[in-house]
């Protein structure tokens, strides 16, 4: 038989060579030919008639039957919410966040919770031996908790293990990076182990039905760390997120095969491990006292929860043609520019000798448009060293045009910030009069604003 001639498959734009070169010939990729082992080539009509030897299969209608997905609670209701209601049997989720924020305790109480109930929950460590998660645990108050713990980071030895009796409830892995399959070359932590590790346990879960929980780490640039594809593989993904030198946490779903991603759960990192936070806003405004210049509580919205955050901004004068820095620390900084330049272009307040601080209290992080009316409230307040009064919350969105913009769930956000004591609120036009007890100031324009901060 003649020897199979050996190709070379272009992986970025499919062409096939005779012969390997470091760079693709038809797309110009680096490092793109990959030996393609090509088996037999289908004859080219054969290949072009796929429209018969199938098996064929029925459609159903949108309105038909629904399983709805059986679903564990964690036991942890913030958990439980930023879950959509609970973690899915035969599910994948992975929870990435910077290392030390605590992602490994979050999960050792949820196990501990989850085992507490009667059901079987497996905790492999990768990372620590199983005497430090013991530890761990006893500080947690968690010591008698029937979680069963393995130190172990080969993914044969773990499915092994696994395999032998009825299967878990939950099988959680602390990390995935630490993981190695011997199916495949290379070290733990490389793009194809991380990659190859897990999907074979990804495949344990939805073929024993297993919920299987994974931990990665984050890279300095924010991206798990890995493959992107192993945002792909899992069900979903969230985000332990946080200040280290703050105690708050936030666990933020990215991605959600089984619910909606705009819910977050919110934790404190106590002596006792992490803390769940009932009422965020509470805690993100505890040192409110005097209004101080530069200083505007913002109410944001999470999902369908309202949390009032105070935005704080600092202006300093340079006296030199210095370039001014803009720092941020919460917010976009992009975003930041697009105020300041409207405040510049739209109102004649000129922020170009000033640098400018902007910090969103309490490490915590907006990604909500209706930020922008309480930060160009701050940043003027700054500039004008005139407070912003205490009891005023602020919120809306500014266009390029200077112009100010409803916002979702107003009603929500005037009713938290009433509940928390406010008595007015800065707010588009459209909210007029008074409501919930509170007195709405509402603006049209930017410049408007700008006016009454400034008592024009
Ligand atoms: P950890 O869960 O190990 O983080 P990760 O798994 O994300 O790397 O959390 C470690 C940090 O949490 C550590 O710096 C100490 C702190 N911590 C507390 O403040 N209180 C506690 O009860 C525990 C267990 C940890
Ligand atoms: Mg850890």
């Amino acid at each position: 038989m003649a020897k199979p001639k050996r190709r070379y498959v272009c992986q970025s734009c499919g062409s096939v060579q005779s012969r390997w070169q470091g760079q693709c010939p038809d797309c110009s990729g680096w490092n793109t030919l990959v030996e393609d082992s090509g088996g037999v080539v289908t004859p080219f009509s054969a290949r072009h008639n796929l429209r018969s030897g199938g098996t064929a299969f029925e459609l159903v209608g949108l309105d038909s039957e629904v399983a709805l997905p059986e679903r564990m609670s964690t036991g942890i209701r913030e958990f439980d919410r930023a879950m959509g209601g609970g973690i899915v049997a035969g599910s994948a989720t992975l929870i990435g966040g910077d290392p030390g924020i605590g992602k490994s305790t979050l999960l050792l109480q949820a196990a501990a919770r989850i085992a507490e109930r009667g059901l079987d929950v497996a905790y492999i460590s990768g990372e620590e031996a199983t005497d430090q998660v013991r530890l761990r645990a006893r500080r947690l108050g968690l010591g008698s908790a029937p979680v069963r713990l393995a130190a172990a980071t080969s993914v044969r030895d773990i499915l092994t293990t696994l395999g032998e009796g009825p299967p878990p409830a939950l099988v959680v892995i602390d990390s995935i990076q630490t993981m190695h399959s011997d199916l495949i070359e290379g070290a733990p932590g490389t793009v194809s182990q991380v990659r190859a590790s897990a999907g074979e346990l990804i495949r344990f879960a939805k073929e024993s039905g297993a919920a299987l929980v994974l931990v990665g780490h984050v890279t300095k640039d924010g991206s798990i760390a890995g493959p992107r594809v192993l945002e792909h593989m899992v069900d979903t993904v969230l985000s332990f997120e946080g200040e280290r030198s703050h105690q708050y946490r936030i666990l933020r779903a990215a991605k959600n095969r089984f619910g909606g991603t705009d819910e977050i759960g919110v934790f404190a990192m106590g002596e006792g491990g992490l803390d769940e936070v009932g009422n965020p806003s509470a805690l993100f405004l505890t040192h409110r006292g005097e209004a101080v210049s530069g200083a505007v509580v913002f109410p944001a919205l999470e999902g369908t929860r309202p949390v009032l955050v105070e935005i704080q901004a600092l202006t300093v004068r340079l006296a030199s043609g210095a370039t001014p820095r803009r720092a941020v620390v919460g917010w976009d900084s992009g975003r930041l520019a697009m105020i300041l330049a409207v405040l510049e272009a739209r109102c004649g307040l000129s922020f170009s000798t000033a640098e400018v601080y902007l910090n969103i209290a309490g490490g915590y992080r907006i990604v909500d448009p209706a930020a922008d009316l309480a930060v160009a409230a701050a940043l003027v307040s700054a500039l004008s060293e005139r407070p912003v009064p205490a009891e005023a919350v602020a919120f809306g969105e500014v266009a390029l045009s200077g112009e100010i913009r409803p916002v979702a769930h107003g009603g929500l956000r005037l009713k938290e910030a009433a509940k928390l004591g406010f008595e007015r609120a800065i707010v588009p036009a459209s909210l007029q009069g008074e409501k919930g007890g509170l007195a709405l100031t509402g603006f049209k324009t930017l410049r408007e604003l700008v006016e009454h901060l400034l008592g024009k």
